[in-house]
């Protein structure tokens, strides 16, 4: 493990309720404007905590919950409720591959897992590989800023180099408005 990568130490951080605060799940949902999904892909999962409000989103919808640490899949596995069985489902990922098919989904996110990893790119274009058409892809992560919370500023990722990123694996893609106090959210569509 990296010293950027999350320690699973302290997995249980994850899943604080006052994180909705500063992450209000209904503010993604609106500005990802996605017309009748059915299919998303939630890349550096952890415990679920985010497939849990967004698979709720949509009836009979299914998340695909991806992960690179057996610890998480497990975590997922063993503690999510039996109603999200067949409506979330963990998948182990690896550092820029995804078992998944291609142009599988309606969006794929990510919260704050871009500061953690080692090759940005390659992992935007295997989340691209994923969408459908029309399909949109969203990274939350930490602002470059002092936050009262978060990882080091060393870290941390402008989101510029993020819609950078973004662009060049081939979607169309912008800054979202500023709704949230210590992250940023960048949307792309894959046209
Ligand atoms: C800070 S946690 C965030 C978890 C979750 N998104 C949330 O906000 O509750 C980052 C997660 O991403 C996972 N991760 C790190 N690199 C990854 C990668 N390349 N692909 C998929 N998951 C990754 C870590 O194991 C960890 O569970």
């Amino acid at each position: 493990m990296t010293e950027k990568k999350f320690d699973p130490r302290h997995i249980h951080k994850l899943n604080d309720p006052k994180r909705l605060e500063t992450i209000p799940p209904d503010v993604l949902w609106g500005l990802a404007d996605l017309k009748a999904p059915e299919v998303m892909v939630d890349i550096g999962a952890g415990t679920g905590f985010f497939a849990v409000p967004f698979a709720d989103k949509v009836k009979g919808g299914k998340v695909y919950a991806c992960d690179t640490v057996d610890l998480m899949i497990a975590y997922m596995e063993n503690n999510l409720p039996e109603a999200y069985n067949g409506r979330i489902i963990p998948v182990k990922s690896s550092e820029t591959k995804i078992p998944l098919p291609d142009e599988l989904s309606d969006l794929v996110y990510m919260i704050n897992l871009h500061h953690e990893l080692e090759h940005p790119k390659a992992l935007l274009a295997e989340a691209r590989r994923l969408l459908r058409p029309g399909a949109k892809m969203m990274i939350v992560d930490w602002k470059p800023e002092k936050t009262p919370e978060g990882p080091p500023l060393s870290i941390r990722i402008p989101p510029s180099e993020v819609v950078e990123q973004m662009t060049a694996v081939g979607l169309e893609s912008g800054r979202a408005p500023d709704r949230l106090p210590w992250h940023y959210i960048v949307i792309g569509r894959n046209q």
